[in-house]
């Protein structure tokens, strides 16, 4: 057989029923091949398009998602798409042309190292020297590219090669199971978890690869531990349940995220670092934490697992469930008020009628407009820190989010992969303005595919994300602006039908029409981003009780109570100091009290009695001696090689609070006088 065909014939064995890309010279022979197959190649207008398009179907069927370029510029077209399905572990074949093996030594025509070019982004990345190993390489994988963690794996084949003959033929398919959990790791949770005060569950988009929902809810049920999701594990717990307190990643100090300060152990399922910091939840590394998931956990100086579980997920949770029982380890007045705020929270703008449309307004219009197992899918902007936050989900799979290499331009292939995956349920994209136009060609995929798909556009003329960070960082904003076509015009010179909304009273009626068109819908929908900088500030006012709680955890505040935290932490703010830099300097007069939140801190005392620097770490206080004493600075203290997270506090409030409240001075005394005895000492 021609090895393009028993290339073909080995795709056709793995299943594959699609194969997403745009056809070259160099891999004309495969074309040919697949003129014979059943396997539909859907002809793409960029192979970024088609790699995000097989990512959706990969990660929504659980099947590699097949995309294929030719060598070159096709290959490095495809780089984005790949990269993005890798990182959020969506199973992806990637197949490029190359050139004949006999001019690859030397300068040649669009030829450059493309399996060296994807090694960073992929699993596995092979050429084809021999036609006889096509059966092994294509099994191969598609293997790896299913098995935990899944990822994307790259195949290339030169022109000569797919000429060759060989007698081989395809290799059987063969499943592999998930080892089992340890029985006595599981114990050692089931037994950590029993003696927590308040156990939480983070659950991650292992959960949604895993198909381990049921068992979830069924442990949260027996035992009352709320789980919060990540962006990727929306949907690992019914949004209706009342254990579900929604979603975590946006901000270091959001709603759930208190909950999460609260824990004191957390149970992480399915939980990919790569999607919300552990050095978010986890300041100070306070928690004991127990990780569930596939493999053994990443290492991470904020994450080191007291028991990790790796193994079948599902399996791991039934078992975990069998040997704790129906024990009530968390009683729900623990949590309800977290999750009572959220849904305030969900509410306070949802019939909003002001114009440009309020982010809050749309989102509770869109998941009006949608049904449980319809599928969202955020492009990467300001949008998808909303998305991220206020979109909810009944079941897995149904906001589909980049958000480990969060890359702009996902949405709209996405919407087509998302369709093709399953034709019966709604998909409608989300994107910004900058990232619709990233891959607005594939419009005319979907309108050749006659795919019913909405794509919402939020319309701000601005890379809004970018503004948002860049004000949130420096209070101004830097090259952001840009004007757009007219994107109801553009829609319908594509073929597809455009909409406007022209006050936000018209958003339900224009997405439910939408809904129903048997083709695409583009809408053009304008969004206020003023209530991006008011989430920021209403964020940052959460933490009073995120302060309280990190003071408490100081020595110098740990013996204060509760009414002399909240008073400090009221009056303290922010600030961040590079490695190395000074943060206050021996012998000068201070007027500041430093909380060390996150990174080193060195206490560098001259003097002959002094036996060297000290090492401060997350949690320590200082800098408050001269204050208390109205004496210069005792010390220098710089910050550590990672550099200092802070909160600062003004020492005249600091003593005025002292003066009002003297609980507080005499709670404080006794760290006071044994700092002073060792200066002294
Ligand atoms: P202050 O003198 O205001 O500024 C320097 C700070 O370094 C000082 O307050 C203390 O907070 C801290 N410091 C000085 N000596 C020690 C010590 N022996 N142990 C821990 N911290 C110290």
């Amino acid at each position: 057989m021609k090895a393009s065909d028993l290339f073909v014939r080995c795709l056709e064995q793995e299943g594959v029923e699609y194969i997403f890309g745009v056809p070259g010279e160099e891999n004309a022979d495969i074309m040919m091949s697949l003129l014979d197959s059943p396997i539909e190649f859907v002809v793409c207008r960029h192979e970024q398009g088609a790699a995000f398009i097989a990512d959706i179907y990969g990660r929504l069927t659980g099947k590699p998602g097949v995309c294929l370029g030719t060598l070159g510029p096709g290959a490095t077209n495809l780089l984005t798409g790949v990269a993005d399905a890798n990182m959020d572990r969506a199973p992806l074949i990637v197949l490029t042309g190359q050139g004949s093996t006999s001019r690859l030594h030397k300068e040649s025509h669009q030829a450059m190292d493309v399996v060296s070019m994807f090694r960073p982004v992929v699993k596995w990345t092979t050429t084809i020297a021999n036609a006889d190993t096509i059966p092994e390489i294509i099994r191969k994988a598609f293997h790896l590219a299913q098995t935990e963690k899944p990822g994307a794996v790259h195949i290339e084949l030169s022109e000569d090669i797919a000429k060759h003959r060989s007698l081989v033929s395809p290799l059987v398919v063969a499943s592999t199971s998930q080892p089992e959990p340890n029985a006595g790791e599981i114990a050692k949770a089931a037994e950590l978890l029993r003696s927590a005060e308040f156990p939480l569950i983070l659950a991650g988009n292992g959960v949604l690869r895993a198909r381990a929902t049921d068992q979830l809810v069924a442990l949260c049920e027996a035992t009352g531990m709320p789980v919060a999701n990540t962006f990727m594990g929306k949907g690992a717990i019914p949004q209706s349940h009342p254990n579900c307190l929604y979603t975590v990643g946006l901000s270091a100090r959001d709603v759930v995220t208190l909950a999460i300060e609260e824990a004191d152990v957390v149970l992480a399922i399915g939980y990919d670092l790569v999607e919300y910091h552990p050095k978010l939840w986890n300041r100070g590394r306070p928690k004991q934490v127990i990780s569930i998931d596939a493999l053994a956990a990443e290492v991470d100086a904020h994450f080191a697992p007291v028991v990790d579980i790796p193994g079948d997920i599902t399996k791991s949770l039934e078992h975990l469930l069998s040997v704790i029982g129906d024990e009530v380890l968390v009683n729900r007045e623990q949590f309800a008020s977290y999750r009572e705020t959220m849904q305030q929270e969900f509410e306070q703008y949802a019939d909003d009628t002001g114009f440009p449309v309020k982010p809050q307004r749309i989102l509770s219009d869109v998941r009006k407009a949608l049904g449980p197992d319809d599928i969202l899918l955020s492009d990467v902007g300001a949008h998808k820190m909303w998305i991220g936050r206020y979109y909810q989900c009944e079941g897995p799979n149904t906001c589909m989010i980049s958000n480990g290499f969060c890359s702009m331009g996902f949405a709209l292939p996405g919407a087509i992969g998302a369709k093709l995956s399953f034709p019966d349920r709604k998909a409608l994209a989300i994107c910004g303005d900058g990232g619709f136009m990233m891959n607005v060609q594939e419009l005319e995929t979907a309108v050749r595919l006659k795919l019913p798909m909405v794509i919402l556009i939020w319309t701000d003329s601005q890379y809004g994300l970018i503004r948002w960070k860049q004000e949130a960082q420096f209070g101004k904003n830097s090259h952001i602006d840009f004007e757009n076509p007219d994107f109801v015009k553009l829609a319908e010179a594509f073929g597809a039908i455009g909409k406007r909304v022209e006050s936000a009273d018209q958003l339900p009626g224009i997405l439910a029409e939408a809904l129903e068109a048997d083709g695409p819908v583009v809408i053009d929908c304008p969004v206020n981003y003023d209530e991006n900088m008011k989430l920021s500030r209403r964020l940052g006012e959460i933490p009073a009780a995120t302060r309280s709680h990190w003071l408490k955890q100081t020595d110098l505040f740990s013996g204060c109570g509760s009414d002399s935290l909240e008073v400090i932490s009221s009056f303290m703010e922010e600030r961040s100091y590079q490695a190395g830099a000074s943060i206050c300097e021996e012998g000068v007069d201070g007027s500041e009290v430093f909380l060390l939140v996150d990174g080193e801190a060195e206490v560098q005392a001259s003097g002959e009695d002094q036996a060297g620097p000290i090492s401060l770490g997350p949690g320590a206080c200082f800098g408050e001696m001269a204050i208390l004493a109205d004496q210069p600075r005792s010390a220098t203290v710089v910050a550590g090689e990672n550099g200092a997270q802070t909160l600062v506090l003004d020492g005249g409030v600091f003593r005025e609070a002292v003066l009002k409240q003297p609980t507080i001075g005499m709670e404080l005394l006794e760290t006071l006088s044994k700092r002073l005895a060792d200066k002294t000492a």
